[in-house]
């Protein structure tokens, strides 16, 4: 793991959008699994700035969300699909067919979620995926468990994960209590994973994710088993953990 603490929120959606650019610059056809939340805004804004200003082309990208609530349709402004064009898609040259994100109201979970992994096979994997962190270091919607969750599957929300998530929802009875998210493996697979955090409510989980023991109640600590994830935290997230393992301190002027 490579952990690169910034000095802000902005510098971390920054710093995350470079990478991003530069798996396309060096492969337009770049499959890119993504995330949502409020954590990689930033990266989306910067990511769409450089479209704008300097042309990045994402006409030949395909895009896999990491997941969706079960019971909204992409009509939904509470939705991930919704989430995903309003913040990122219709800001950039991407083709609606190549976007990908689980289908929350299929009627069988189970068949969404083998057709979700035969997709994310058929265009050959996922080369960089983007993940943001739970504050019970959820990644996904994988919520802490006895075991690792393999494949696209049906999950239940922690209280934790729906107290969390109820700030963007009217009240917390509004908040869907079930999701369909990509697995841990679907997760492992990918060729280069870039974990993003920021805050402090961040701070606990990012220890847990880089210096933990590998546990499934801590899911996103089987990254520290992954060949190459870039984790990209600003000086709040990172407050736990520990001198020597803190990797690059970048600060960028203007
Ligand atoms: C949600 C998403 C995750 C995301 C997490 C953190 O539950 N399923 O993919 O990483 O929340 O969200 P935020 O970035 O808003 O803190």
């Amino acid at each position: 793991m490579r952990v690169i603490i910034v000095d802000s929120y902005e510098q971390m959606g920054v710093e995350a959008a470079n990478i991003v650019a530069g798996q396309i610059y060096l492969k337009p056809a770049s499959v890119l699994g993504l995330a949502t939340g409020s954590t990689p805004v930033s990266m989306y804004q910067r990511l769409a700035a450089v479209h704008r200003t300097v042309g990045l082309d994402f006409s030949e990208v395909t895009t896999f969300n990491l997941d969706e609530y079960i019971g909204m349709g992409a009509d939904n402004p509470q939705s991930y699909h919704y989430f995903m064009w309003e913040n990122f898609f219709k800001h950039i040259n991407i083709k609606p067919e190549n976007v990908y994100i689980p289908n929350g109201m299929a009627e069988d979970m189970e068949a969404e979620g083998e057709r979700y992994e035969k997709l994310i096979a058929g265009k050959g994997g996922i080369d960089l995926q983007v993940l943001g962190i739970g504050q019970n270091a959820h990644i996904g919607f994988n919520e802490p468990d006895v075991k690792f969750a393999a494949t696209t599957h049906k999950v239940e929300l922690d209280e934790e994960t729906i107290q969390a998530n109820s700030r963007f929802f009217g009240s917390i009875d509004e908040v869907p209590r079930y999701a369909i998210s990509m697995g841990i493996k679907t997760i492992m697979m990918a060729e280069h994973v870039v974990l993003l955090a920021s805050g402090k409510n961040k701070a606990r989980a990012v220890y847990k994710a880089v210096c933990g023991d590998v546990t499934p109640e801590a899911p996103a600590s089987i990254l520290q088993l992954h060949r190459d994830v870039a984790v990209i935290v600003d000086k709040e997230a990172a407050a736990l953990l520990p001198e020597t393992i803190r990797g690059v301190h970048i600060t960028r002027k203007g």
